[in-house]
């Protein structure tokens, strides 16, 4: 098995671990905003207040986020698949027909979400191809809602309840 099969299948196996979706807003220099499908969220810490989420360091619009110091962090509902599919193209500067609201610190903020963290920037790590960026959460909100969820390579949605079979 050469490299390239080796991480295909890291890849594949690492795609059984289902997740929710997040779509991960902020400015560019030039006061561009920018959004960005990622599914690498993680919760860090309650005190302080710490998420991450890393980004591959081949992304088009990585130096917008590298040097942004405030990003918002928008956990998407089930019905926003088409939402989390226009901002997993190359272009991370178009917002299309999504409507979104710029924050008094200047970060794009887009409606109808599940939940929305509002952060700063507090590290950022090496992480082999990715960087890992960490955020101070200094404003958080929640709505009722189905999450979206991605997993094995797909979208679905949770059937929350009791599980069957334990
Ligand atoms: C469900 C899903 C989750 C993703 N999660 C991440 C992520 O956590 N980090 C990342 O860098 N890219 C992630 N991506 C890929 C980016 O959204 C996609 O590569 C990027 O928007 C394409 O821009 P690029 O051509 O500049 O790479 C994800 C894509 C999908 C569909």
């Amino acid at each position: 098995m050469d490299d390239s099969d080796k991480q295909v299948e890291l890849r594949r196996n690492l795609g059984q671990f289902a997740t929710g979706v997040t779509v991960i807003t902020c400015t560019d220099r030039l006061g561009t905003p920018c959004g960005i499908t990622a599914n690498s969220f993680a919760a860090v810490s309650l005190q302080p207040p710490l998420v991450l989420w890393s980004i591959a360091k081949t992304c088009n619009s990585l130096e917008a986020y590298l040097k942004a110091e405030y990003f918002a962090i928008h956990v998407l509902t089930a019905a926003q698949q088409g939402l989390s599919e226009h901002f997993a193209r190359s272009d991370h500067a178009g917002f299309g027909q999504f409507e979104f609201a710029l924050s008094d610190l200047g970060v794009p903020l887009l409606h109808g979400v599940l939940a929305r963290f509002d952060c700063r920037r507090f590290r950022i790590h090496d992480g082999g191809d990715h960087h890992i960026i960490v955020g101070e959460v200094l404003a958080h909100l929640a709505m009722p809602g189905e999450p979206l969820i991605f997993c094995q390579g797909s979208y679905g949605t949770a059937s929350l309840g009791p599980v069957r079979g334990r």
